[in-house]
């Protein structure tokens, strides 16, 4: 049988009728541990002589699914879920490099994963540089003799600018280095890194994976001799593993992913339209416009372009909360990747000043009145209307 489409894969991936049970619905295996039948058992399973569960910590039937179903849909080998999509991140960095190894990072990226770079890793001795993905040219520049990992955002939150993922991947290969890409504004509905010879994978899975906002879990996706030593050492002793009830949240909101993500794509495809015709709007930034500059490139690696927009709104600050403040439709929350229309303001945010200092954040260019949209599902055109009422008050 051919590779069956990700509709097909995001059903069915990972789960099978539960075997003791027969149910039909993965269970939720709430438990911290697993018992033994014996003595001998338990040795021969700590031995590594037997596979079996032991500890959630280290492994759950319900976090194995998910893992199994992320692994088909990403096209990688093996996956691990985390407890959120900061601790995959971290588990993902400290299995590819130690104290004392240099990393190559984006400037314009998400604002946590921003400060991990600028202010926490620094503190834990690790070396890092900081270029404008946007130019592989910077991050080929970047590399030094001690340089384990080259970190990619594409497209990145909140400017949806892309890094050439296939440049960056023979880029590493020359030097015998990690790859590591977030994949969370994209989905593997529209961007496979892995297939386009990424090693790993990560995400915030709170946002499109799981797709309802209720809870908090990331996951890593790759190169199985990576993800099992990250199973068997970053994660089982730093202990970022996500719980079965969340990692069940998760599976479920998978199962439409496609779905959702062909709607997401299609309305902010709209959005991205209405805005750019609007004087008051001085720029959208948006993979699948035409005017986006690195538009040809996304045509290229990605098959759908998301649903992440941002925009600039004339009269800066102001004017971006007085829009902020005039929506009735859009929620004012800093998360995205939810059913419902989600609307922020990374400066006073995601990227408010005590978490990227100011001159940094404007270095990588999310100005003052920035505006981030993640579009939702509702009906577009209702969408359009809150939009036009909330700009003609500006
Ligand atoms: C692109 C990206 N990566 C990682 C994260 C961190 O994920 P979490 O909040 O699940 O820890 C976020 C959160 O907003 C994000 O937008």
């Amino acid at each position: 049988m051919s590779k069956p489409s990700i509709f097909t894969e995001a059903i069915h991936a990972g789960e099978e009728p539960d075997p003791t049970t027969k149910a039909l619905s993965t269970p939720i295996y709430q438990t911290s541990t697993f018992v033994f039948s014996n003595a001998q058992e338990a040795a021969r399973i700590f031995a590594g002589e037997q596979e079996g569960y032991v500890y959630t910590r280290w492994g759950n039937p319900t976090l194995a699914a998910l893992e199994g179903k992320m692994a088909s849909l990403e096209g990688g080998q093996a996956a691990i879920a985390t407890s959120s999509g900061m601790a995959a991140i971290a588990t993902a960095l400290f299995s590819a490099a130690k104290t004392g190894d240099h990393i190559v990072a984006p400037r314009a990226l998400y604002g946590g994963t921003h400060h991990l770079f600028s202010e926490e890793l620094p503190h834990l001795g690790f070396k890092i540089s900081m270029v404008d993905a946007r130019d592989p040219e910077e991050i080929a520049e970047a590399i030094r003799d001690d340089t384990k990992v080259i970190y990619i955002e594409t497209p990145g939150n909140p400017l949806l600018e892309l890094t050439d993922i296939p440049a960056v991947v023979e880029i590493a290969r020359r030097r015998g280095l990690v790859t590591i890409a977030d994949n969370t504004f994209a989905t593997p509905f529209c961007q496979r890194p892995l297939e386009l010879g990424v090693d790993l994978v990560v995400h915030s899975a709170t946002k499109y994976l799981g797709g309802h906002g209720d809870t908090i879990a990331g996951i890593i996706v790759g190169l199985e001799e990576i993800i099992e030593r990250a199973r068997e050492t970053t994660l089982r002793y730093l202990g970022s593993v996500l719980g079965p009830f969340d990692a069940w949240l998760i599976l479920r909101g998978m199962h439409t992913l496609p779905l959702r993500m062909e709607r997401h794509c299609a309305n902010a495809l709209a959005l991205a339209r209405f805005l750019e015709s609007l004087p008051k709007v001085e720029r959208v930034y948006y993979p699948g416009l035409p005017s986006h500059p690195q538009h040809d490139l996304a045509r290229r690696q990605m098959t759908a372009f998301g649903g992440m927009i941002s925009f600039e709104v004339r009269g800066g600050v102001e004017a971006g909360t007085r829009l902020l403040d005039g929506v009735r439709l859009c929620t004012l929350t800093a998360s995205l990747g939810d059913v419902r229309t989600l609307i922020s303001h990374p400066a006073s945010m995601t990227h408010a000043a005590n978490i990227v200092p100011r001159e940094q954040r404007l270095a990588a260019g999310i100005r003052d009145g920035l505006i981030r949209l993640s579009v939702g599902l509702e009906d577009p055109n209702d969408l359009i209307e809150d939009l036009e009422r909330a700009l003609a008050n500006l």
